[in-house]
């Protein structure tokens, strides 16, 4: 216990008293309102990384598709260029022009068309980029409706997606008055139903979504179905039917494990896409990317132009003020590992999140959704008839006793009674520690079903 009288002592001695030893060490954190005093650096950074001691270990983290893990020099570049604002283009001039080269660069993935006149930018992350597209696409609607003498009054104006759909999407329908037209997902076609999509459409509609990586499963939508769809409708109608692609997993997956699947700006209907670049775009998270296919697909009062930061310079972004660090992690990313280093990281996660899909179905008790084909996502659900007294939810608190963080949860409309789990396979997630989580799970489930006794008392991991 410390007095007046040791405080000035304390006070002396701060610099070689231990941490643990220290006056400070004893002070409780602010919670609800500002210390009074200053506190040494040093044993502040020590009792914030001590508060922070019980949380999950991202690394066993398997439901988040945000990236764990990057190279010590890439966080190392990223923590040195935190002080740049990526909005301001007039100081940050190399900034800027490194971001336009990560738009060239993903726009070239994408497949651009070089004789249009593409136009893109960075974002916070695929939320912000999906709301730019679904607002692009609410506006240039409405110019072509204007045209046409629609009665704007009569409805509003509404998007169509499948009922898999990211929470992003529902925001953007609230924010900006738009309904939402869900194709319910059904057992038999985890995706898009492109049979029914017309159904859904009428003059409000301002476009339609496809999900080239679907949040609960990882399928794809059949977006050159879509595409063929929205080419016949234009032919016979004036107000026009035209894509976003939601991208946020595939869109920097896809173009280099799976090329040749058209999914991008080689269909003529696909107007804009976005993506994550802290999904396999292997940045830390906070970086996102949106592009338009030609300039046209952007209406101009969504441009704007900042004067007072020195010089004119558009910008695009909700978003105002950021770090430019995630800029710069993403152009390291794409120096340092180059397109064949994209591929084989990718391939190399691909092959392991088929092993586990592989070797979770030899237990003849799950039912593969996904595995990990097209995306390294391997969804599962118990088979109906596995005939066992526990859950997936059981399943997943087992794994969490190990540290393993595996969610279980619902399907969407529709197919609320389904649980699955998924796990999501990322760079950081080897060959090696994907064995040690299968030994994890099939102890989980052998624990679970009885066939072993529980291996002593053991809690969280880490
Ligand atoms: C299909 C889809 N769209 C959008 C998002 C939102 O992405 P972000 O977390 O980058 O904002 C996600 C996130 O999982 C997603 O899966």
């Amino acid at each position: 216990m410390f007095t007046e009288d040791n405080l000035e002592i304390e006070i002396k001695n701060i610099s070689s008293t231990p941490i643990f030893g220290s006056f400070e060490s004893d002070i409780s954190l602010p919670k609800e309102k500002l210390n009074n005093d200053s506190m040494n650096p040093q044993i502040a950074y020590r009792l914030i990384k001590d508060e922070l001691l019980n949380e999950g270990n991202s690394r066993l983290n398997l439901a988040t598709f945000c990236q764990t893990y990057m190279e010590d020099e890439a966080t190392k570049i990223m923590s040195e260029t935190f002080d740049k604002n990526a909005i301001d283009k007039s100081e940050y001039a190399q900034t800027a022009a490194i971001e336009q080269r990560c738009v060239d660069i993903v726009a070239d993935l994408w497949n651009a068309n070089k004789s249009e006149n593409y136009i893109g930018t960075s974002t916070v992350g695929s939320s912000e980029a999906c709301m730019l597209g679904g607002m692009a696409m609410k506006f240039a609607w409405r110019h072509r409706a204007e045209k046409l003498g629609l009665d704007l009054t009569k409805q509003k104006p509404n998007l169509i997606i499948t009922s898999g759909f990211q929470v992003c999407w529902e925001k953007l329908c609230v924010y900006l008055d738009i309904e939402l037209r869900e194709i319910p997902m059904t057992k038999d076609n985890m995706c898009i139903d492109t049979e029914h999509v017309l159904d859904y459409v009428d003059d409000y509609t301002i476009g339609i979504v496809g999900l080239l990586g679907i949040t609960y499963t990882g399928k794809f939508d059949d977006i050159e179905a879509l595409d063929k769809i929205c080419e016949e409708f234009n032919k016979t109608h004036e107000q026009k039917l035209y894509l976003h692609i939601d991208a946020a997993s595939g869109g920097l997956f896809t173009p280099f494990v799976n090329p040749e699947l058209p999914w991008d700006f080689r269909l003529n209907n696909v107007i804009s896409i976005s993506t994550s670049g802290h999904k396999y775009g292997l940045v830390y998270p906070g970086i996102g990317w949106v592009i338009w296919r030609d300039r046209k697909f952007l209406p101009e009062e969504l441009i704007f132009e900042v004067s007072y930061l020195g010089g004119k310079l558009p910008t695009i972004a909700i978003n105002f003020s950021r770090s430019a660090s995630q800029i710069i992690g993403q152009y390291y990313n794409f120096v340092r590992f180059g397109f064949n280093g994209y591929k084989r990281i990718h391939e190399r996660t691909k092959d392991v999140a088929m092993f586990l899909s592989r070797e979770i179905e030899k237990l003849d008790l799950f039912e593969i959704y996904n595995d990990g084909e097209n995306l390294p996502i391997v969804c599962y659900k118990l088979k109906d008839d596995a005939n066992v007294n526990w859950t997936l939810y059981d399943l997943a608190d087992r794994l969490l006793m190990r540290g393993w963080q595996v969610p279980a949860y619902p399907l969407p409309a529709n197919l609320e009674e389904t649980l699955i789990q998924r796990i999501v396979c990322r760079a950081d997630m080897g060959k090696n520690l994907a064995e040690s989580f299968l030994s994890d799970f099939k102890t989980a489930v052998d624990e679970l079903s009885n066939k072993r006794e529980r291996t002593g008392a053991f809690g969280f991991t880490h």
